[in-house]
């Protein structure tokens, strides 16, 4: 069941849109951050508000790596190997941060808290190597700025 609160959030979006279906990409967003992932009542109910098939939904969602259909960590750690990020140890940092969690891309912490993923270029490539984490970035990452980084994210979810 959908909160009251993301349907009004959908409502909003909606409006602002000539085109209904041009608000589909917020939507999925709005509801994955509520949900964890984007569920098939979210597509459907999607899919009913702006007036498309529900596979079209499904198509957007395929075609975004940042959309996710199954539950993703709390935080999820997007890190680009892609041409800057991997002349200035782009690769080193995923492998870093793949024996700190014990996980590899696309999977998930056995508490829920990280997701790990390799990403293409986060447009951050002056802050090379970079990572994002949900919606935040970090750049010139070295293996420790990442170890205190998890530590930070480790202790923001425990308050
Ligand atoms: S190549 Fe990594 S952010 Fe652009």
């Amino acid at each position: 069941m959908l909160s009251d609160t993301l349907i009004s959030k959908f409502d909003d979006v909606i409006a602002r849109y000539p085109l209904k279906r041009s608000a589909i990409v917020p939507l999925l967003l709005f509801a994955q951050d509520e949900i964890g992932h984007i569920s098939d009542e979210a597509i459907e109910e999607i899919a009913r508000r702006v007036e498309v098939l529900p596979i079209e939904v499904i198509e957007d969602i395929g075609y975004y790596s940042m959309l996710h259909r199954q539950p993703i960590g709390k935080f999820n750690l997007q890190v680009c190997t892609n041409v800057s990020c991997q002349l200035l140890g782009g690769e080193e940092i995923l492998e870093h941060c793949s024996k700190r969690l014990g996980i590899g891309h696309k999977q998930t912490t056995a508490d829920g808290l990280f997701s790990l993923e390799e990403v293409e270029c986060l447009g951050a490539c002056c802050g090379a190597p970079a990572m994002q984490v949900n919606y935040d970035f970090y750049e010139n990452l070295t293996p420790e700025r990442v170890d205190r980084l998890i530590e930070d994210l480790k202790a923001r979810a425990e308050k």
